[in-house]
């Protein structure tokens, strides 16, 4: 009889650990011994814009859930580069991904509205975007949940400016010829073509290799990416062009985030609320003095456009929106031109 019941308060156990563990990774029950641990992998340095908003985050989920809830970092293309990152996502291997947003246009292709040229005025105008609810039918589409995926919050990095080794990009007519590297997707392919360049799209962890051995001639890039990835070493001339934008939006693995209790989330969301915060005006402020950092290496010769030069630029990548406006939209290129 003893035997019978011990045997019954075992299997009783057994049952409840491995409902509180979850096979299936969900987890019923967290502790600050056994706690949620939500794998948060990206590709940029740790001394990057999104390189410090995610270690914040993480320090704020800590508080926050009183260590009911970890967050692990993995940032630099450590565990997965921009190859991977997102099947690593669909699949559950990470829970929480920060990309470029144009690296989303695998599973739509609205993404690559960030690439429109000259589509954003100043960061005003891409902050009243992300509040926006064109914005929020991004993070939340159809698309995204098919594949088991949820936008939760933008996160900002800033405006993109042409580095190259060949010679110094003020006018259309000098970038022919000129091979860049480029992040994803067909629009900013047409983007380089609209100018008379060629591009090859390369993972973020493999470009400085790629600029340094010249497999490219150039890339485009925010003060901040260009100086925490020190291309200054490896580039000649800067093109202060703002011709298009580079931000973030932070992804979730849908099944694992409605899997966490609910008190928890309600915490994690909690820090990713006041994470945002701080990545908005650490993009502005880092950026700036990635800047100075650039002009103080000494080593690339920073060049500045007049209006006139960047209103050239612009018309002539209007062929990017005659080709791509159907694809992202006219609800979306209209709905941020019309935000002002
Ligand atoms: C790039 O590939 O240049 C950027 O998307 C990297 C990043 O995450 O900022």
């Amino acid at each position: 009889m003893k035997k019978v019941m011990l045997i019954s308060m075992i299997s009783l156990f057994l049952l409840v650990a491995t409902a509180c563990s979850g096979g299936s990774g969900k987890k019923t029950t967290a502790t600050k011994d056994d706690p949620i641990v939500i794998k948060f992998s990206h590709v940029t340095s740790i001394d990057s814009v999104k390189g410090k908003a995610a270690e914040r985050f993480a320090e704020l989920v800590k508080e926050k859930t009183e260590g009911k809830a970890k967050v692990e970092v993995y940032p630099s293309s450590q565990l997965y580069g921009d190859n991977d990152e997102l099947d690593a996502l669909v699949s559950g291997n990470v829970h929480m991904i920060a990309p470029s947003v144009t690296k989303m246009v695998k599973l739509d292709p609205r993404w690559q509205y960030v690439d429109m040229p000259y589509l954003f005025k100043d960061q005003e105008h891409v902050h009243k975007f992300f509040n926006s609810d064109v914005a929020k039918t991004l993070l939340n589409s159809d698309k995204l949940a098919a594949n088991d995926v949820m936008g939760i919050a933008f996160w900002e990095n800033g405006f993109k400016h042409f580095t190259n080794n060949k010679r110094p990009l003020k006018k259309p007519e000098d970038f022919k010829g000129i091979k860049f590297r480029a992040q994803a997707g067909k629009v900013l392919e047409a983007q380089f073509k609209a100018l008379g360049a060629g591009s090859a799209t390369i993972a973020f962890g493999e470009t400085y290799a790629a600029l340094q051995q010249g497999t490219v001639d150039g890339q485009e890039n925010t003060y901040n990416n260009i100086d925490t990835q020190k291309y200054q070493e490896v580039q000649k001339y800067m093109s202060l062009s703002e011709h298009g934008r580079l931000d973030y939006a932070v992804f979730v693995n849908k099944t694992f985030w409605d899997g966490m209790p609910e008190d928890i989330r309600t915490k994690v969301e909690e820090a990713m609320k006041e994470a945002t915060e701080l990545e908005w005006k650490l993009a502005g402020e880092e950026n700036e003095k990635s800047l100075e950092n650039i002009k103080n290496s000494g080593k690339v010769e920073v060049i500045s456009l007049t209006d006139d030069e960047k209103a050239a630029l612009a018309k002539a990548l209007q062929p990017v929106y005659d080709e791509f406006g159907d694809t992202i939209t006219s609800e979306l290129i209209d709905g941020i031109r019309n935000l002002k």
